[in-house]
């Protein structure tokens, strides 16, 4: 690792504890209310979105994985990843919270997540006692959009439930699931630098704390392994092993340059990471499973 790459990894991780410790014990709270744990991940990286800490928290929890985002995503790295969270035992869909797609999917997956505890209630005699879920995630991976896309314009809101949920409020998406209306936000986790770096990619790190120029030359070589065309087909540039250079010709191309026709590599950067972030570059995987 380069002293660049070391700067940036040691931004990021003083950037993280202070967050964390609030937002897991209020998870921590509202997780025992619930049947169902709806843990959402950036399907462009499943990995690096995912807090580990959620094992623990959601232990003895019926689990889902929704990879949202997906329009965004590699279909094929998608669909390895659905595979490999499978294999794990944990109930996976895809999804797209913006248009809608494949949020039909998530309640039938909720009540099969759950098949254990809807049996075990129907040999008590308690029937059609709804499912109740919780979404969680980390920032920016579209907890919020999730929520109205998925309660949708049919659903009611139930209120506080006294003695048992109070100060919480419900929402009754269908007779057979109730979704807890605040989602659990799980601050993202880095010891692995690259982590902080995928992270950042995508932009559930705030820029102005990272250094754009180092961010965007780490995302160059990572397209360049993975989708060698995505920047020579956007900026119509020749293909090059030396990533600076690779951003000087962008900058060249787009025309940023600061007084005295000097390039402005930053001002570059910014602009290959918004094309990134709204899928300019095409669809993107930037992690892949060890299956
Ligand atoms: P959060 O609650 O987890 O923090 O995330 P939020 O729902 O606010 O979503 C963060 C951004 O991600 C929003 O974009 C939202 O529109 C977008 N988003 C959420 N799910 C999807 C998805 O499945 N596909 C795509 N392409 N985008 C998604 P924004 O730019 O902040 O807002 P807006 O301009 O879209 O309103």
């Amino acid at each position: 690792m380069s002293n660049e790459d070391k700067n940036v990894q040691k931004t990021i991780i003083n950037w993280y504890p202070g967050h964390m410790s609030k937002a897991k014990r209020m998870m921590q709270e509202d997780i025992k209310l619930i049947d169902v744990v709806i843990e959402l991940l950036d399907a462009r990286i499943p990995y690096s979105s995912r807090n580990p800490d959620i094992d623990n928290l959601a232990k003895n929890k019926s689990r889902v994985i929704i990879l949202n985002k997906a329009d965004m995503a590699d279909k094929n790295v998608t669909a390895m990843w659905k595979s490999y969270y499978e294999s794990l035992g944990i109930l996976v869909c895809t999804t797209n919270s913006k248009s809608g797609n494949g949020i039909k999917a998530v309640n039938d997956i909720i009540r099969e997540a759950c098949k254990e505890k809807i049996e075990r209630d129907r040999k008590r005699g308690i029937l059609n006692r709804p499912v109740r879920a919780m979404i969680c995630g980390i920032p920016n991976v579209g907890k919020s959009t999730f929520i109205n896309s998925f309660a949708g314009k049919a659903c009611t809101k139930t209120g506080n439930k006294p003695g048992v949920t109070k100060g919480k409020q419900w929402i009754r998406l269908n007779k057979n699931v109730e979704l807890l209306d605040t989602p659990g936000i799980l601050w993202p986790k880095f010891e692995d630098p690259d982590v902080g770096l995928h992270l950042a990619f995508v932009g559930s790190i705030r820029d102005e704390i990272l250094n754009v120029t180092e961010l965007s030359i780490n995302l160059i070589k990572l397209l360049n392994n993975y989708y060698p065309d995505a920047i020579n087909e956007r900026y119509n540039i020749e293909l090059e092993d030396d990533t600076v250079k690779i951003l000087q010709l962008i900058a060249e191309k787009r025309g940023c340059k600061l007084k005295g026709n000097v390039l402005d590599l930053d001002k570059a950067s910014t602009l290959l990471l918004d094309d990134f972030r709204n899928s300019k570059l095409g669809e993107i995987s930037l992690e892949r499973p060890s299956l």
